[in-house]
Parts: structure tokens; sequence; C-alpha cells
């Protein structure tokens, strides 16, 4: 990799330097401030102490979730017509979406440098700021969406933050795909542009997942949306030895095999994708055997009342994490299906029409756990949960994945864990971050950089000007 990161320049560089550095402090806050998941706080410290150990001025960037434009993922040209900036971000946004709950937990995370957040993040008032820093200060800039420069990737919002600063750092791997100002356009009026620590490390390791997988490669892969993992399956499917499908999109891949899935919702956009997968790597693909199932309005039920549990409990939390899977569940029987008297079942095989399947059953865990645990000093890269893990009662799949992972380190596989969904899984299994060889701080991200696809922010740094 020919990357530049930090060690790469002499430490005097930095010595009174200002560093503006992008980071990914996109974080879920509650509604009393409180930081949900700092994971991604977390993984910027290495960069952020190399850099203020080393007499640098750190300006930190970041944006937090979509403001105003929540729906659309991306501008469309046309917006650019009517560019807005901070002052015309209604109050209520700008509370909502502000970083400064972000500064706070920094703060307390980095107690020997003195943190400091600013309510904006061009213009005269950041350069006043900026020019009362002292060497080792760290100053966390607000919302760079707050201005739809940023998004645009727009010319003159790029220029103003670069500005800012002597020196470019990205330390955001998971917004890497982005060809944002922040991200690639500001890149460009900087000579010298490096990347952390942590994106060097995000790279290091899913590079190997890509480009050499360690064999034998068991690629474990959930979660609902096909869409978004057809390029990086279609990567890594002739690489892996054994993919093991769970979560929604199982059904997908069961249908298109010819197996009844009743009321499981079907991907027919990709079943004809699903289906040549299927036939071309049908020797490496293993499907659930046996399935959790439910009716539709039992999980709407279910659904709303984890909902409610979320809001009043708003860090991650194991609430039910220990429940009694073999207790809650009753043999598929007519009787109890007519009788409603057990919502939840396990079955074998096809499922009747009525039923959806809501998480993988325990033979399926048996048979995907003792995968996982021959993969002895092999590779293991797991991508989303295997049912609705967000509720107790459709966990233990999911559960059980992640015991098998940290079983599967402890005796030297190289586990790998896609990032968002998948971390809190594990989380709510009470599997330690230290029991996994890399969790990925990126969701969108992993998975376009997994399929091989352009990744501006990592461009951005290689490009001469
Ligand atoms: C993420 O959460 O995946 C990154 O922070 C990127 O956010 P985005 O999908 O809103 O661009
Ligand atoms: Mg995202």
């Amino acid at each position: 990799m020919s990357l530049k990161t930090l060690s790469n320049l002499d430490d005097l560089t930095y010595y009174g330097k200002k560093l503006l550095v992008r980071v990914d402090f996109n974080v879920t806050i509650g509604k009393d401030n409180e930081i949900g998941e700092d994971y991604r706080i977390r993984m910027t410290i290495p960069t952020i102490e190399y850099l203020t150990k080393r007499g640098a001025k750190l300006i930190l960037m970041s944006h937090l979730g979509r403001p105003k434009n929540t729906e659309e993922k991306e501008y469309k040209e046309e917006d650019k017509i009517q560019q807005y900036s901070i002052s015309d971000i209604d109050i209520d946004i700008r509370k909502q979406f502000s970083l400064a709950p972000v500064a706070k937990r920094l703060s307390e995370l980095i107690q020997v440098y003195n943190v400091s957040f600013i309510e904006d993040c061009i213009g005269s008032l950041v350069h006043k700021e900026i020019a009362k820093m002292e060497r080792g200060d760290i100053l966390l800039l607000e919302n760079l969406r707050f201005y739809k420069g940023e998004e645009l990737n727009d010319y003159n919002f790029s220029k103003e933050l670069a500005s800012l600063a002597d020196i470019y750092v990205n330390d955001a791997f998971s917004v890497s795909h982005r060809k944002h100002a922040s991200i690639y356009g500001a890149a460009r009026f900087f000579d010298k542009k490096i990347a952390g620590l942590n994106l060097k490390k995000e790279l290091e390791y899913l590079s190997m997942v890509k480009d050499s997988p360690v064999q034998p490669f068991v690629l474990v892969i959930g979660g609902s949306k096909i869409k978004d993992k057809i390029g990086a399956l279609g990567n890594l499917l002739p690489k892996v030895d054994k993919l093991l499908i769970g979560g929604a999109m199982a059904y997908t891949f069961l249908n298109a095999n010819g197996v009844k899935t009743g009321d499981s919702p079907i991907d027919y956009d990709h079943f004809q994708w699903v289906k040549n997968a299927l036939s071309t790597y049908n020797d490496k693909i293993y499907l659930p055997v046996d399935h959790i199932v439910t009716s539709q309005s039992f999980l709407d039920i279910k659904k709303g009342e984890s909902q409610i549990k979320d809001k009043e409990k708003r860090n991650e939390g194991n609430d039910n994490s220990k429940f009694d899977l073999l207790s809650s569940i009753a043999p598929l029987s007519p009787s109890s299906l007519s009788s409603h008297s057990s919502p939840v079942s396990l079955n074998k095989g096809a499922i009747p029409d009525g039923l959806l399947g809501v998480d993988i059953g325990i033979e399926t865990v048996q048979q995907y756990s003792s995968i996982i645990s021959q993969n002895r000093n092999g590779m293991i890269v797991w991508i989303g949960p295997m049912g609705v893990f967000e509720i107790g009662l459709f966990r233990n799949g999911t559960n059980n994945i992640a015991k098998s992972m940290a079983l599967a380190f402890w005796r030297g596989s190289k586990t790998i864990i896609g990032g968002g969904d998948t971390l809190s899984a594990l989380k709510k299994a009470e599997v330690s971050e230290l029991e996994v060889t890399h969790v990925s701080t990126g969701g969108g991200a992993t998975l376009k950089y997994l399929a091989g696809g352009e990744m501006p922010g990592i461009e951005a740094l290689n490009k001469i000007k």
C-alpha cells in the first residue's frame, strides 16, 4: 500500500502545526445528549494521541447523521442552485445534529489534552478560535453537513475547510466511500495529506480480506439487504471456502433454491443474481436448515415494544440477552398455529404461509458454529446479524455466532467483523471487542471497499493535487 501515514512524516513536521483531521463521529446521540456506542470515537484516539504528543494543534471535523436531507442519500445536481449555510439551518435541527455532546465525550476520554468545541466549521469565528490554540489543543468543529457544500463536494466549501490548517489527515475510513468536501475536495489544497492510524488499520485488515484472504476463509453474512452486499459477495465468493448465510436475506436464497419460505420477505429484484450465485457456488453456500418463525403481527408487536425499550434505555443494553430460547418456543403444530397460543416456533425445512423466518434455528446454529470452530488458523469474516436480533426472542442465532467467533479467535483464527449492526450484535452477546481480530468502523464503506468499489477518501490522499 503506497498510502502515506502519520509515521511516514518526520515527528518534527507536526510540531506547532495545525492539522485538519477528518474523523467519523457519526454516532447515536439520545434525546438527553447521551452518546450510544462510542466505538468510532474511541478508534480515533491513537491518531489524536500520536499527533498531540508531537505538539500538533488538532482541528477535528466530522458529520453527524443526515440533517436536512434525512430521506435522500445524496444531493442532486439541481440542489446546487440553493446553497445553504449554517445560519439557514433550523434551530431544532442544529440542536439535534450538533456534535457538541461528542466533544464532551471526547474530553472525558482524552483527559490530558484540552478539547474544545465551536459551533461552526468554516469562517472567521473558526479562524479566530484556531488562532488561540496552543500545541496539543484539540478543537472539534460543528457538523459539516450543516453546509450543503459538504455533500456536494463544493469547491469553495472545500477551500474554506482547507484554509483552516497546514496538514490534512483522513482517519475516517467509514466515510471514505463518500465523495464529500471534507473527504475528497479539501485534500487537494494540501501538499501534506496523510492517512490516520485507524484508516491505515482498516485498510490493512480489509485489503487482506479483499485481496489475499487467509485460508481457509469462511464468510458469514446476514442482515436484510441483498442489494448492499452483492458487490462484496460477487468479489469474495470465488475466494471463500464456505459462505454461511443467515438473516432475512437467507429466505431469498432458500426461495431461489425452491424451498417454501411462507411470508418471509423475498427480494425479487435480486432473485436472478441469487439464482446464478447458487448454481455457480452451490458447494460453498450454506443455507439455514431450520428457522425460528412467527407471524408478521407478532413481529410488529415485538418491534414496537423494543423501540419503546430502546427509547427508555438509550445505551447499548444487554436486556434479556440471557433469555431461555428453548423454553420460549414450541414445536410448530397446526393447533398452536390456529390458537395463536405459541406465536414463536421452531420450524424445520419449508415455512408455511402465514409465518415468516426471524432467526436461524437450533440445528443451523449448531452447523454454523461447528464450521466456525473448525476454522483453525484461517479467517472468518462476519457481516450482518442472523435474525431480528434487536428482539431478545430472535437473537439466539446471532448470539451464538458472536460467541463462536470469539472462540475461533482464541483458537487462532483471524476474525473480522463488519461494523454497524454486527458490532451491536457482538455487544448484545457480551462478546468484547478484544475477542475479535478487527472490528471495522464502517458499514457501507466496508461493503463498498470489499466490493472493489471506488473510495474517494483514499484516492484523494494519493492524488498529487
Ligand atoms: C456511516 O454511518 O455509515 C458513515 O458515517 C457514513 O454516513 P452516511 O451513510 O450518512 O454517509
Ligand atoms: Mg451509512
